[in-house]
């Protein structure tokens, strides 16, 4: 079992007066969930949409919400909380932060007990703002988000959307799935270096159709490809993705193709390679596909004995990859280190990922997984059994390695 890097973790977890505070309640779980430890400090609004009472019972812990205790009589009770707290942490996290604590703190107040908590912070802070349209694309909001961004704080872009008000456009709190993986990023010490580039990624199985409701088709649930996809988003990245059937979601900022056969992923790949200075190709096409689509369903009474398949064309090696950077994947059950580095060479790629299936904690349909990585130059990378977003995060390290 790969260990879960929220586990142990000590997280405050900031809430402010917006109407995206009626989730926390669902951050805290999960994030409890995968192991971490939580303490929650809310601004007084913020109790106005979620209570005190909720989010200690949820974190286990007591609720800060005043900077001075109740009661000080004989001086009892009297601490430096914001300092103990602050040093406590491993992260913070603001969520969700309305633009008026996002002003505060962009211009250093500390009038409340969340503020005063992030003025005596050590570790990093990740804000989450949510708010209607016109206050979150107002000037001095944006002027706010940029001086928190300079001073090396993590804020997340809202989302787009329809609004409480009704209103439809940017302002919506993202779903908690994404506020976890950033403040994974963060945790794993990741920055922004994939800012400005432009990849393309392949994910999922493609499906060869034999007739209306069979198909040949490979097993992938696409996680793997899906996790590339939001690290490299959330590291900076505009990416594509172009996927075959799969469960999995992917940030709306993510532009999404959906296709079903080789031959569809291989025309869109082809079209959105040009636009791409970095192509993943974790996809797990079909090598064949029938001579012949049947366009009504195949009977038992037909007593069909065989199917004649054709092979699909290669994908990557249709490519013209002249000052592109080309991974590739090999997904082995036997003599796995020389298959991928034949299929390396053979597709002209600089790096393949190796995935084994002699392990049961990688490959298809598990959350883990474990790779070793073949450059160009022949160099192996080992890495132990990780989460596939771990893994993810580790094939774009190894990306950014590459100079072309
Ligand atoms: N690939 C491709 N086009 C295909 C088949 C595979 O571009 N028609 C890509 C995969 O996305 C992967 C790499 O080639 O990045 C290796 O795929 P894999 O299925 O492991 O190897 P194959 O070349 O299909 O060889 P084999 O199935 O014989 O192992």
């Amino acid at each position: 079992m790969s260990v879960d890097i929220f586990a142990g973790k000590k997280i405050i977890l900031g809430v402010t007066g917006g109407i995206a505070a009626y989730k926390t309640p669902y951050f805290i779980r999960e994030i409890k969930k995968r192991g971490a430890e939580v303490r929650v400090v809310m601004t007084p609004s913020a109790t106005e949409f979620v209570t005190p009472l909720t989010l200690s019972t949820l974190s286990g812990n007591e609720v800060i919400v005043n900077i001075f205790p109740q009661s000080q009589e004989n001086g009892a009770g009297l601490s430096t909380w914001h300092i103990d707290t602050a040093l406590w942490a491993d992260l913070m996290i603001i969520a969700p932060a309305t633009i008026n604590t996002v002003a505060k703190i962009a211009n250093g107040f500390a009038d409340n007990a969340l503020t005063t908590l992030v003025a005596a912070l050590r570790c990093p802070l990740l804000i989450v703002p949510a708010a209607d349209v016109d206050m979150y694309r107002n000037k001095l909001t944006q002027r706010n988000f940029n001086t928190l961004r300079e001073a090396g704080y993590y804020v997340i872009e809202a989302e787009e959307g329809e609004l409480a008000s009704g209103l439809i456009g940017r302002g919506r709190f993202p779903e908690i799935n994404k506020v976890i993986d950033s403040a994974e990023i963060i945790i794993l010490g990741y920055k922004r270096d994939f800012e400005s580039k432009k990849i393309l990624i392949t994910a999922g199985p493609t499906f060869e159709d034999i007739d209306p409701v069979r198909f040949i088709g490979n097993r992938s649930s696409g996680k793997m490809g899906y996790e590339l996809a939001k690290a490299s988003y959330l590291r900076g990245a505009d990416v594509t993705l172009v996927s075959g059937f799969s469960h999995e979601c992917a940030y709306p900022e993510i532009k999404l193709i959906k296709i079903r056969s080789a031959a569809e992923m291989k025309k869109l790949v082809g079209k959105e390679f040009e636009n791409n200075e970095i192509l993943i190709m974790s996809a797990a096409v079909a090598d064949y596909k029938p001579v012949l689509f049947r366009g009504k369903k195949i009977k038992k009474e037909d007593k069909l004995s065989s199917i004649k398949v054709v092979e699909t064309e290669d994908i990557l090696k249709t490519l013209d990859k002249k000052g592109k950077i080309t991974t590739g994947f090999a997904l082995e059950t036997d003599n796995e280190l020389q298959n991928a580095l034949k299929k390396l060479k053979s597709k002209n790629l600089d790096m393949i990922v190796l995935n084994s299936l002699k392990n049961h904690e990688s490959g298809f349909e598990v959350d883990t997984n474990k790779i070793t990585i073949i450059h160009r130059s022949g160099n192996q990378v080992k890495f132990p059994l990780l989460s596939k977003f771990q893994t993810a995060n580790k094939i774009l390290s190894e990306i950014l390695k590459i100079k072309k």
